[in-house]
């Protein structure tokens, strides 16, 4: 065999997941090799020794477990994908930030806890309107947590007849379990929502019984997360069911100010006009925000403008339709000015504050 055969051959192993011939047939290989070229000897002696210890994660990686079905429609009940967005270093509000290093922490320590007879945190709430995170920060759990990210749009299955509905969702915990994984209950308020005839009462509530049942047991090395975008549809019976609840506001100032460096990273070279332009995205959600700076960045492609020249353009409008009665922005905006050395003057017939109280902002900042 030549080595493109060699190549082609390990390849459909591994694709097929076939993983104890593609390790028998690579270790084959690799001995022929060091027999053939003394040179690569060493190197071929180093590859055989990592094979031993990472064959268990090697398996894992190709073992794809198929994903549970609906029984009639043979389509997948659970998504995988969004994984692909999220990175390490996504930052988040305070408020959120600090539950998600409790959960991480806990999850670290988790035999310390176990020893003195506590769990670490297995069920977590996420509410907040759509957009703001919720969904990302559940992948990010994940990530960190090294496990499977699975989501279950709970919006989706409830449409179903309820008999159907409950063997699904029961089918999705028990795999999520089975596999340690984290598990998003999207829309977790479907199941408050929907509307039931007198026959099927009785089912919805022995489904909602299991679920509640589920959360207060969630097995230590998984994560059952629920998200819903209307937190007064829930039950506080159910609020309580819930390890801890993360309310999720709408991004800060200063949030806003780092998400925009990076998602613009690399397309402006002068990221003086960020803390500018980010004043006018408060009361935003990231997704919003996110939908607008894809926007900028399509257009700067698309005109050949330069972005930095757009992002001027929109400061510039901005300014002229905002509301000079709102002090705080105001004085925001006169506090940025001033850090990008714009004139006092300048400032003065931007934003409507006086030149001495700009002096007095001045002394402040300094
Ligand atoms: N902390 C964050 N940092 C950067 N981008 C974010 C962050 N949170 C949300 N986003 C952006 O907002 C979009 C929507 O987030 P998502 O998690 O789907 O919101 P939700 O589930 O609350 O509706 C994401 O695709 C991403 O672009
Ligand atoms: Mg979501």
């Amino acid at each position: 065999m030549d080595s493109n055969e060699v190549f082609l051959t390990l390849s459909e192993l591994v694709l097929l997941g076939d993983n104890d011939s593609a390790s028998k047939f690579a270790r084959q290989n690799l001995m022929k090799i060091a027999k053939n070229y003394p040179n690569l000897n060493d190197r071929v002696l180093e590859v055989l020794k990592k094979s031993k210890s990472a064959k268990a994660t090697k398996s894992l990686r190709f073992a794809k477990t198929p994903l549970p079905v609906d029984q009639d429609s043979r389509l997948e009940l659970i998504k995988t994908s969004i994984t692909s967005q999220v990175n390490s270093d996504t930052k988040w509000p305070v408020q959120v930030q600090r539950f998600l290093n409790e959960v991480l922490e806990e999850r670290k320590l988790e035999d310390k806890l176990i020893a003195a007879g506590l769990n670490p945190i297995t069920s977590l709430l996420f509410v907040g309107p759509p957009g703001v995170g919720k969904t990302m920060a559940a992948a990010w759990l994940a990530l960190m947590l090294k496990k499977p990210f699975y989501v279950l749009d709970l919006s989706a299955v409830m449409s179903s007849y309820l008999g159907r509905t409950g063997n699904n969702i029961r089918t999705v915990l028990d795999f999520a379990k089975s596999q340690s994984a984290v598990l998003l209950l999207d829309e977790f308020d479907a199941i408050a929502k929907r509307r039931d005839d007198n026959s099927e009462i009785g089912e919805l509530k022995r489904l909602v019984t299991v679920l509640l049942q589920e959360i207060e047991d969630w097995p230590n090395d998984g994560l059952l997360i629920a998200a819903t975008n209307h937190e007064e549809l829930l039950d506080p019976a159910v609020w309580r069911r819930f390890n801890k609840t993360v309310v999720f506001p709408n991004p800060n100032y200063s949030d806003i100010q780092s998400f925009m460096s990076v998602a613009l990273d690399g397309s402006v070279k002068d990221n003086s006009i960020l803390p500018l332009i980010s004043i006018f995205f408060i009361g935003e959600t990231y997704a919003t925000i996110d939908k607008e700076i894809k926007s900028f960045r399509k257009r700067a492609i698309l005109t050949e403008v330069p972005l930095e020249h757009l992002l001027k353009q929109f400061f510039e409008e901005s300014v002229k339709s905002i509301d000079k009665n709102d002090k705080e922005k105001m004085r925001l905006l006169a506090k940025n000015l001033l850090l990008a050395n714009v004139s006092q003057r300048q400032t003065t017939s931007i934003t409507g504050i006086s030149r001495p109280t700009l002096k007095k902002m001045l002394e402040e900042l300094v």
